[in-house]
């Protein structure tokens, strides 16, 4: 059996680095969830937010991931960070997914990491800290749910987060 594993986590955890390294690693095709979903919707995600809503892009998405899920062979996906919100999504990568594993890292680290960054329609608000602390507390329980390893990602090197994913497969 091919190795299948999925990234979950926080807005700016890193899912997309690590995973693209990861696959390079092992020689896997990567899957970034969001960079599929603005080609097929044939717009940023942001746009795509502002014009239909946050859950005309959640169908979307929920539709991407339950076909990757049913797509055969080995892959890293990196999925984006309100994919496991919906119960099915959680369901489908946990069925499909043999090793997902969780890039946990506070509301606070994650801030320091994206406050320049204007892509990500969801903190597009007066105060994006305040926002990172409600999203992580309502979905940090959900990332340790659907994954099987929770990855500290605070203090170490992309190439020590890969060596870590590595360790776990
Ligand atoms: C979202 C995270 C984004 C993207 C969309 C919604 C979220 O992905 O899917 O903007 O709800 O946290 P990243 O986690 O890759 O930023």
């Amino acid at each position: 059996m091919q190795t299948r594993c999925a990234l979950v986590g926080m807005p700016g955890s890193g899912k997309s680095t690590v995973g693209r390294q990861l696959a390079r690693r092992l020689g896997l095709p990567f899957i970034d969830l969001d960079q599929r979903l603005e080609q097929q919707l044939g717009t940023s995600i942001r746009n795509y937010f502002e014009q239909h809503g946050e859950q005309a892009f959640r169908d979307h998405e929920s539709a991407l991931l339950a076909a990757l899920a049913d797509e055969p062979g080995g892959m890293i996906l990196s999925t984006g960070g309100g994919a496991v919100l919906r119960p099915e999504n959680r369901e489908a990568l946990r069925r499909s997914f043999p090793h997902v594993m969780y890039l946990r890292a506070s509301p606070e680290e994650i801030f320091r990491r994206i406050k320049h960054d204007r892509t990500r329609p969801l903190l597009q608000v007066a105060d994006p800290l305040a926002r990172l602390r409600e999203l992580y507390r309502d979905r940090d329980p959900l990332y340790r749910e659907t994954a099987r390893y929770v990855i500290e990602t605070g203090r170490p090197t992309v190439n020590t987060l890969v060596n870590m994913a590595m360790m776990q497969l």
